[in-house]
C-alpha cells in the first residue's frame, strides 16, 4: 500500500472508531471535509453513491420531484442524483464544514446544518423521496431514524438506503427495515448486498422500499 492510500485508510478509521457521539462526529468531518472526496473515491472506491443514487433514480416516476439526502456529506449522493436527471435535491448534514464541500456541487436547491438524531426540521409529506448512504451506522445515526424517514416522505414515495454490510444485521438495521415492512409502513422493492468501498473489498446492503400509507 501506498503512503497516500494508508494514510487515507489511517483517517477512515479514526473517523470509524472516535465519532461516537454527535458533537465528535461533527468535529471530525469538518477536520476532514476538503479531502474526503479524494480519499473515498479515488484511494478507496467509494461506489455506493452512484450505485444508490441510481437505483432510486431508477424508480422514481417524477424526477423533478423532491428528494432529501440524509447526511449528504461532501454531495457525492446529489452529484450522482443530478447526473441521473434528479433536479430538486435537499440536503442535511451535522458537519457545517461537509455541507460547504456539497455547496459547490452546485446540485442541492437546499443545505441545512442538522443532528438527525434529534429529528429532522422539515415538515411532514414535505419529500417524494429520501436517500441515506454511508449515515446510518453503528455510530452515527440508529435504525430508528428509518421512522423519521417515513414521516418525511409522502406515501406512494421512494426510500433507498445505503448501510455497510458487516453493520446491516449485527447493527438492526436489518431487523427495522423488516419491522417496518411487517407494520405496513413500507413495502421493501430491493433488498441486496452491492460493493461499497471498491478498493478495501467492502460491501453494503441497498435496501429500496415504497412507503406506505401513514398509520
Ligand atoms: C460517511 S459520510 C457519508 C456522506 C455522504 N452521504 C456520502 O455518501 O458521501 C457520513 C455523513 O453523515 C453525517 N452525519 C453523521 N451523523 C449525523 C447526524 N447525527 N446528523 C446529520 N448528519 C450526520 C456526517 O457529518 C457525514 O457527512
Amino acid at each position: 500500500m501506498t503512503d497516500e492510500r494508508s494514510r487515507a485508510v489511517e483517517r477512515l478509521d479514526r473517523v470509524r472508531r472516535d465519532a461516537d457521539t454527535p458533537e465528535a462526529t461533527r468535529k471530525l468531518y469538518d477536520e476532514w471535509a476538503r479531502i474526503y472526496d479524494k480519499d473515498l473515491t479515488d484511494l478507496h472506491g467509494y461506489v455506493a453513491p452512484q450505485a444508490t443514487a441510481r437505483a432510486l433514480a431508477d424508480i422514481m416516476p417524477d424526477r423533478s420531484a423532491p428528494i432529501l439526502d440524509v447526511g449528504c456529506g461532501t454531495g457525492l449522493v446529489g452529484r450522482a442524483l443530478a447526473a441521473c436527471g434528479c433536479s430538486c435535491i435537499d440536503g442535511v448534514d451535522i458537519s457545517p464544514e461537509m455541507l460547504a464541500e456539497a455547496e459547490k456541487k452546485g446540485v442541492y436547491r437546499k443545505l441545512t446544518a442538522q443532528d438527525l438524531s434529534q429529528g429532522a426540521s422539515a415538515a411532514t409529506d414535505s419529500y417524494a423521496a429520501a436517500i441515506g448512504v454511508g449515515v446510518f451506522s453503528r455510530q452515527m445515526l440508529p435504525p430508528e431514524v428509518f421512522e423519521e424517514l417515513l414521516r418525511l416522505v409522502r406515501p406512494g414515495g421512494q426510500i433507498a438506503l445505503m448501510v455497510r454490510g458487516d453493520q446491516f444485521e449485527a447493527d438492526g438495521f436489518g431487523p427495522k427495515v423488516r419491522e417496518l415492512a411487517a407494520a405496513g409502513r413500507w413495502r421493501v422493492l430491493v433488498q441486496e448486498t452491492v460493493p461499497y468501498l471498491d478498493t478495501l473489498g467492502e460491501t453494503g446492503n441497498l435496501v429500496l422500499a415504497e412507503v406506505q400509507a401513514k398509520p
